[in-house]
């Protein structure tokens, strides 16, 4: 089918989507269901996740990502998956930007584990719940949210920045070892980097902050579009710039300094 970007098919695919009650992966999951797939729609939602399960025809499963143990249950219930988008994250402050002082001194305990928790281990503890299923079965595709905050400096939350540079880091590397190990089975993990999305995330102070920047904020639609591609066109470890009005710039894994320049 057409996603407006290309066309992907994804029949007798399952896939699981984390944060998906809610903007990009709400989005994506209504998409991925229309190129086929059968999705279960994972959130810490139950009420909203349940909404998108029943408006796609797909299943819903009640998934904080923090919880390593929850992604058990889900992969042992609801797996094997072909295909996993690790969205589910969250800012420091929802509603961005704290306006009244440095963001690291304003940083509570809670705040800077939740979020690590959130965007970070969700990340990995979904990696590696879903990784033995698909090398079993010698395929699968992973997209993990990270986030223009992921490529460069976000001045008015470094946590996120930190937790986000850190997703594309351990895309990257996870590649790599996929790219350096002979009997890898085909598995392709990238690094979807948005920039402002019209979702919950981008709070009222946030959208004034980003409106007198004179930015435009994106349709959750749009991204999700750009998911579908990076599941069809599968460039292992890249980092997929989206911004509104232009083609999504695809940065891949390979580092600055390459092999023959290192002397490997
Ligand atoms: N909106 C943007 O401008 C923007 C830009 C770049 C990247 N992102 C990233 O996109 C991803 C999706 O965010 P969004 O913009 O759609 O925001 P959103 O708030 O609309 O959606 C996030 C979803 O994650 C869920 N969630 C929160 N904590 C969870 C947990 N512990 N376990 C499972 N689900 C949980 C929420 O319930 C919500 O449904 C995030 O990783 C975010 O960092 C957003």
């Amino acid at each position: 089918m057409s996603n407006g970007f290309g066309t992907v098919e994804l029949a007798e695919r399952r896939a699981i989507v984390t944060g998906g009650a809610s903007g990009i992966g709400k989005a994506t999951a209504i998409q991925l269901a229309r190129a086929g797939a059968e999705v279960v729609v994972t959130d810490i939602d139950e009420a909203g996740g349940a909404q998108v399960a029943e408006q796609i025809g797909g299943s819903f499963a009640m998934l904080d990502v923090s919880d390593p143990e929850a992604w058990d249950r889900v992969v042992s219930i609801a797996g094997p998956f072909d295909v996993a988008f690790l969205n589910a994250g969250i800012s420091t402050n929802q509603g961005l930007p704290a306006t009244d002082g440095n963001p690291i001194e304003l940083l509570t305990d809670d705040a800077y584990r939740r979020i690590m928790a959130i965007n970070l281990d969700g990340v990995v503890y979904g990696t590696r719940a879903v990784l033995p299923a698909m090398r079993e079965r010698g395929s699968g595709d992973i997209v993990a949210t990270a986030s223009m905050a992921g490529l460069g400096p976000i001045g008015m939350d470094p946590v996120y920045g930190l937790t986000k540079h850190g997703v594309v880091g351990f895309v990257r590397s996870l590649a790599a070892w996929f790219e350096q190990t002979p009997d890898a089975p085909d598995i392709c993990i990238s690094a979807l980097c948005p920039g402002f999305t019209d979702t919950n995330i981008i709070g009222d102070g946030a959208r004034e902050f980003i409106g007198a920047l004179g930015l435009e904020i994106m349709p959750a639609e749009h991204v999700a579009g750009v998911v579908l591609r990076m599941i069809d066109e599968r460039v292992q470890g890249s980092q997929w710039a989206v911004w509104p009005g232009i083609e999504p710039r695809v940065y891949e894994w390979n580092p600055a300094i390459t092999p023959e320049e290192r002397g490997v």
